[in-house]
């Protein structure tokens, strides 16, 4: 029987419990899951590129048949090299519909037989998106539960560099504040 590749593309920027949960969700029903981060020039990124991979990689190594890759360019033609047949794409609330339906259509204009499949995440997600969690990191609020602990860090990381440093630096709570 033919075996079914997907690509599941986004930014990833950064990644999140719900688009793991979408990630192993697409597992279970396609014969191989390439997640495929955007590389896009015009979008200010709080993360690299690398920097997305290598969280990525690191959250679905559990996963045997998903892997990561990066692209640029048409999404329609990173399908063909890959040689994938459907697109996954994740629909957390109806306000996501009409975007990713134009984007669906669109590509099905580019490229007739790629089909776009749609999956719901966890309820639990519905709420969940890479913009809040940037934002929420951003301010020093608390994103506990809604991206992996890999991420909590490099976000830590990527607020304060210091902290990167602080198990052999001066407690953090006790560091002198600057002026
Ligand atoms: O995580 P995002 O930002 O919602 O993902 C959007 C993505 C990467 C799927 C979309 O922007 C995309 O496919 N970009 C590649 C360029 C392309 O093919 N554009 C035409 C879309 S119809």
């Amino acid at each position: 029987m033919k075996k079914v590749t997907a690509i599941y593309p986004g930014s990833f920027d950064p990644l999140t419990n719900g688009h793991l949960d979408l990630i192993e969700r697409g597992s279970k029903i396609f014969d191989e899951l390439i997640v495929a981060i955007l590389r896009n020039p015009e979008k200010l990124a709080l993360f690299s590129l690398a920097e997305r991979k290598e969280m990525m990689t690191a959250m679905t190594e559990r996963w045997e048949n998903v892997r990561v890759d990066t692209f640029d360019g048409l999404m329609v033609d990173y399908a063909v090299r890959v040689k994938a047949s459907a697109v996954l794409r994740g629909i957390r609330a109806i306000s996501d519909y009409e975007y990713e339906l134009q984007m669906a259509l669109m590509n099905r204009k580019l490229s007739p037989n790629l089909e776009t499949v749609f999956m719901i995440p966890a309820e639990a997600y519905s709420y969940l998106s890479s913009r809040l969690v940037r934002e929420i990191a951003q301010l020093g609020g608390n994103v506990d539960g809604l991206v992996p602990e890999l991420v909590q860090q490099r976000l830590r990381e990527k607020m304060d560099p210091a902290h990167k440093f602080e198990s052999w630096e001066t407690p953090r709570k006790s560091r002198a504040k600057k002026p």
